[in-house]
């Protein structure tokens, strides 16, 4: 198959079962690897798919200027977009953008806005902040606006959604890493039409916003946010799991060593809550979504050093085999709740 221009390599991701990391009670979880888009996530669909919807409604005309805050996967996405149909990307990003991303969008000729000053939330508010100011200094500028963009999870419920029904048919649970809730929402809607008994479980940051519980610090990146965004459709998430950073890195660690998948952090979450899923439900087929690659985070969470230096070090250690972090998920610091649980447990304080 000859492919016309890399935007048409975007999409078709493979499954994969997981064969150590699993719970042995008939239950089985397949992977959706979404690292395996050509800028190496999930975002590479939602990036395409906003930047064509702005190009039908005249927001994006030719040779015109992309202004985005992304300090990750989103900005590869959309830079890698950008070389290929001839847009000036500009990224909004801060200090602490890993230098591996900074390296990846230059190479396609992005360029870069640093943020030097957060708030008491961190950089994302401050970035924005900062779009907004190039967006009114750049005419013709377009604002993919990721976090409130129909486009995001439209995509998800038109293409991704069906590409899942496709390779696994029928299934039981979705676990999805919830950041700006573009995938989760939009696998939502598409899948609880066609299966309507699948539950949908949310995978938080503990210390995200994003349904409500009070803000915390969290490492992972990708997944949680400091205030809910547009995009998620909570009404749509049946259940919703906070990871604590030592159990996704130390899963996303496992799939790479015991199952050959270098994935990201995020991915490790999606899969410690579907582990946590899988002891709650004996028999069940889950399908749990790898966001990103987990090349991202060579030299970080990857890394020993790094783990210690950022006091992860022994917390990690302690779920080091499939053992320990498949008897970790049976009974986790946060079980899996619903969001009238949630909310529950957030009014009470
Ligand atoms: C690595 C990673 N995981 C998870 C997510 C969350 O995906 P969504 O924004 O669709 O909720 C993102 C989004 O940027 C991501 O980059």
């Amino acid at each position: 198959m000859i492919n016309d221009s890399v935007l048409d390599t975007i999409g078709r991701t493979p499954v994969v079962r997981l064969n150590r990391i699993r719970v042995d009670n008939g239950s089985e979880i397949l992977l959706k690897l979404e690292s395996r888009n050509p800028a190496g996530s999930v975002k590479d669909r939602t990036a395409l798919s906003m930047v064509l919807e702005a190009e039908r409604d005249g927001r994006l005309k030719p040779g015109g200027t992309i202004i985005e805050s992304s300090s990750g996967n989103t900005g590869k996405g959309l830079a890698l977009i950008g070389a290929a149909r001839g847009y000036r990307v500009i990224l909004v990003t801060d200090p602490k953008a890993p230098a591996s991303m900074v390296e990846y969008v230059s190479a396609f000729g992005a360029e870069l806005e640093i943020v030097k000053e957060p708030d008491e939330t961190g950089y994302q508010r401050p970035r924005l902040n900062r779009v907004h100011e190039l967006l009114a200094a750049t005419p013709g500028a377009f604002w993919p606006n990721q976090y409130d963009n129909p486009a995001n999870p439209k995509i998800h419920a038109e293409q991704t959604a069906y590409e899942i029904l496709d390779d696994v048919g029928q299934f039981d649970a979705l676990v999805a890493a919830v950041g700006t809730g573009g995938h989760i929402s939009g696998l939502a809607e598409t899948l609880k039409k066609k299966l309507p008994d699948m539950v949908t479980v949310g995978v938080d940051a503990k210390g995200s916003r994003a349904f409500g519980f009070p803000y915390e610090t969290w490492l992972m990146r990708g997944l949680g946010i400091a205030w809910k965004p547009e995009n998620l459709q909570t009404e749509l998430v049946d259940r919703v799991h906070l990871v604590a950073d030592h159990e996704g890195i130390a899963a996303s660690r496992l799939l790479a060593r015991r199952e050959g998948l270098l994935v990201g952090e995020s991915a490790g979450a999606a899969v410690f809550g579907a582990l946590h899923h899988a002891h709650d439900n004996p028999g069940s087929r889950i399908v749990a979504v790898a966001p990103d690659d987990g090349g991202n985070y060579l030299g970080e969470s990857y890394d020993d050093e790094w783990l210690r230096a950022h006091g992860l070090g022994d917390a990690v250690a302690a779920l080091a085999t499939t053992e320990l972090l498949v008897a970790a998920a049976k009974d986790p610091a946060w079980p899996s709740m619903t969001l009238e649980q949630v909310s529950r447990l957030v009014t009470s304080g």
